[in-house]
């Protein structure tokens, strides 16, 4: 079993911050899979979106998870919202799901002090009522893929990085 910690969740919830907090206080390398897509694409989320369309993005995505499989130990990755989805997300180490209401994400993401950015970065983010439908969809494959679910509302991130640690040790 890798010794990987996947973080996985819902866009907004707060993967990326998680992870560097977390990478830094237990003093682990942490990879972003949107990062290492841009840099293999050479471009940006939101453009591979508009000029390749979203079925290339995923296949960027199981690249991605397969150069992992292979390549990768003892790190933390954090995850873009679907990654969940590719083929052999628990081949890749500990799943962490990262959980939290809708409305508690959105309010996250449209009250940070870089919310037009954050909104804006995130294609499938530019029609709410979209996103709320997606949210919906995804909590099963969340659930049926995490081998450990952290909820993240309104808990500070020392106490959630605290929570990974301590469930995470267990299972490595
Ligand atoms: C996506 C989430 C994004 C990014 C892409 C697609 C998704 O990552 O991978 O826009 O399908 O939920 P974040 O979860 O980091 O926003």
């Amino acid at each position: 079993m890798k010794k990987n910690i996947i973080l996985i969740g819902f866009m907004g919830v707060g993967k990326g911050t998680t992870a560097r907090a977390y990478a830094d206080k237990y003093k682990y390398f942490n990879i972003d899979t949107d990062d290492l897509i841009e840099s293999k694409a050479n471009n940006k989320i939101k453009n591979i979106f508009l000029e390749k369309g979203e079925k290339y993005f995923r296949e960027l995505e199981q690249d991605c998870a397969d150069w992992i499989e292979n390549s990768v130990d003892t790190s933390l990755i954090s995850c873009g919202g679907g990654f969940y989805n590719v083929k052999n997300i628990n081949a890749l180490g500990t799943v962490v799901l990262l959980d939290a209401s809708y409305d508690w994400i959105f309010n996250r993401l449209s009250t940070a002090e870089n919310a037009k950015a954050k909104l804006k970065k995130r294609p499938l983010f530019s029609e709410p009522k979209k996103a709320m439908k997606l949210y919906k969809e995804r909590q099963v494959g969340y659930k049926k893929v995490a081998d450990i679910t952290i909820s993240v509302e309104n808990k500070d991130l020392t106490t959630i990085i605290k929570e990974i640690h301590k469930k995470t040790k267990n299972k490595q």
